[in-house]
């Protein structure tokens, strides 16, 4: 299929349905009643995440995982056994067990949530299979190229790769989606947000345990200990944006109208992590000699064609309570998250004054939440899990676009290699590659626009 006319599969179907909320797509309309057979690629603690939704869903047959680590497989077949379904076959005693996996089972999705090195890999992998949907955890790839052998791969099978960015169906963020589009804000001039959280327990543990109790990492740590630092000790950028870009990305309906022109990063000193392993394991700890790439605190401004700025901050490494530093401020007034206030011009209680956002956020709440509100209790993150693999098995199962597409999956995702090329030429500011080769002046907004998925 050409280019274009995948676009226009991919991008106006979606639009369709998206902006007709009556268009027979309730859950639970017969005519989807089709089992969606489905497998995940690492089964490590966010697999299992992924592993325990898909195992609650009636609508979705697992029939194969497909892990490397016996201790992550047993954690999963433990969460499989106590759910009451059937064991999928396991896959597993080589790096490249998934390949196998995907030649021998009839798989209609697929979620992949191993170390980022390995999604392009698997991504692509799981495309030549035929698989045409194809649910990849943050982020899509490493390199600028890795991003663009997806968007391609992606194309040349007409098939749907949807990175599984979680935050976008976060309560709040939805509700001030909700306020965004009803033009409470105004027209929007500025937005921030990022990953800002101390992550430094994650990074160095005992290798038993996935959070601290020690300073251990590469082939002695456990989880992400294992194989994320790495990441800071090799890499200086900002290496985990989606989190905080997605959201912004859907406020200001980039590649939808809207799209970004150019980055500037810029990575503050390293400290972080070494005084953890000094205070923590003391001084002559062999990992007290190891030197960390990554600033603490890597900072990114962003502009946009249609004139808004982002700042977005990278902040994993020093003593902090999590936030993810939000920001949406437009002519009428603004949101932040980190002191959970929110200010409308002429509507505020007060003039000047913040109101807190809890009477804002009920009040707009979007009508995804108000519709599965209970079903998503006890997901993880406070319930959004629920929803992407909810709006992914749904995409998958009525063999609709998905809600976030690959375009939206590079562009996000793209901001880490083009941002550590920016600290690498000395805060040079870089150009932004266009994924959607100019359609994105023609492409609709489609997320969330009813309360179906
Ligand atoms: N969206 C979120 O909120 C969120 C939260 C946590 C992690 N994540 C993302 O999920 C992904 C996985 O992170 P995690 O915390 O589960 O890490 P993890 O280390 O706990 O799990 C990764 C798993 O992948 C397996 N693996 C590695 N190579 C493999 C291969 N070749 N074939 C099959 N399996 C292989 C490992 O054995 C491990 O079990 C990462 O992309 C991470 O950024 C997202």
């Amino acid at each position: 299929m050409k280019r274009k006319t995948f676009l226009k599969a991919t991008g106006i179907t979606a639009a369709a349905v998206a902006l007709n909320p009556s268009s027979g797509l309730a859950a639970g309309n017969t005519a989807y009643d089709n089992k969606v057979k489905m497998a995940i690629i690492g089964t490590g603690l966010r697999g299992q995440n992924h592993l325990d939704l898909l195992l609650r869903r009636d609508d979705v047959d697992l029939v194969a995982i497909c892990d490397i680590s016996d201790r992550m497989l047993g954690m999963a077949k433990e969460i499989i056994d106590k759910s009451g379904k059937k064991m999928p076959q396991v896959y597993t005693g080589n790096d490249y067990a998934w390949e196998k996996m995907l030649k021998e089972k009839q798989i209609d999705a697929v979620v992949i949530a191993t170390p980022w090195e390995w999604h392009k890999l698997m991504i692509i992998g799981s495309l030549d299979a035929g698989i045409k949907y194809v649910g990849t955890e943050v982020m899509l790839g490493i390199t600028l190229q890795d991003h663009w052998d997806v968007v391609k791969a992606a194309e040349k099978y007409n098939a749907h790769v949807m990175m599984l960015e979680n935050v976008c169906y976060r309560r709040d963020v939805m509700a001030v989606l909700n306020m965004v589009r009803q033009g409470l804000f105004g027209e929007l001039i500025h937005l921030q947000g990022g990953y800002q959280h101390d992550l430094r327990g994650v990074k160095l543990n005992n290798g038993v345990q996935p959070y601290g109790g020690g300073c251990e990492f590469g082939e002695k740590g456990f989880s992400e200990a294992h194989w994320r630092t790495l990441h800071s000790v090799n890499r200086n950028g900002d290496l985990y944006p989606t989190h905080g870009i997605g959201p912004i990305a859907n406020y200001i309906n980039i590649n939808r109208g809207n799209r970004f022109i150019n980055l500037c990063s810029f990575s503050s000193k390293t400290r972080g992590l070494h005084d953890y392993i000094v205070k923590t394991c003391g001084p002559d700890s062999p990992n007290a000699k190891v030197q960390f790439k990554l600033g603490d605190v890597v900072t990114t401004s962003i502009k946009c064609v249609n004139g808004e700025t982002i700042l977005l901050q990278h902040d994993t490494s020093l003593p902090r309570p999590y936030s993810l530093g939000f920001r949406v401020q437009g002519t009428g007034g603004l949101w932040m998250d980190v002191s959970k206030t929110i200010y409308v011009e002429g509507k505020s209680a007060k003039h000047d004054v913040w109101d807190d956002q809890k009477s804002w956020l009920d009040k707009y709440d979007h009508p995804l939440w108000k519709k599965y509100g209970e079903d998503a209790k006890g997901a993880g993150h406070g319930g959004m899990d629920f929803f992407v693999i909810h709006s992914f098995v749904e995409s998958a199962k009525r063999k609709l676009p998905t809600a976030l597409d690959v375009y939206d999956a590079a562009t996000w995702s793209a901001i880490t290699p083009l941002s550590e090329q920016s600290v690498e030429l000395g805060n040079e500011t870089v150009d932004f590659p266009d994924f959607t080769g100019g359609q994105w002046m023609y492409r609709k907004p489609v997320f969330a626009f009813n309360d179906d998925f």
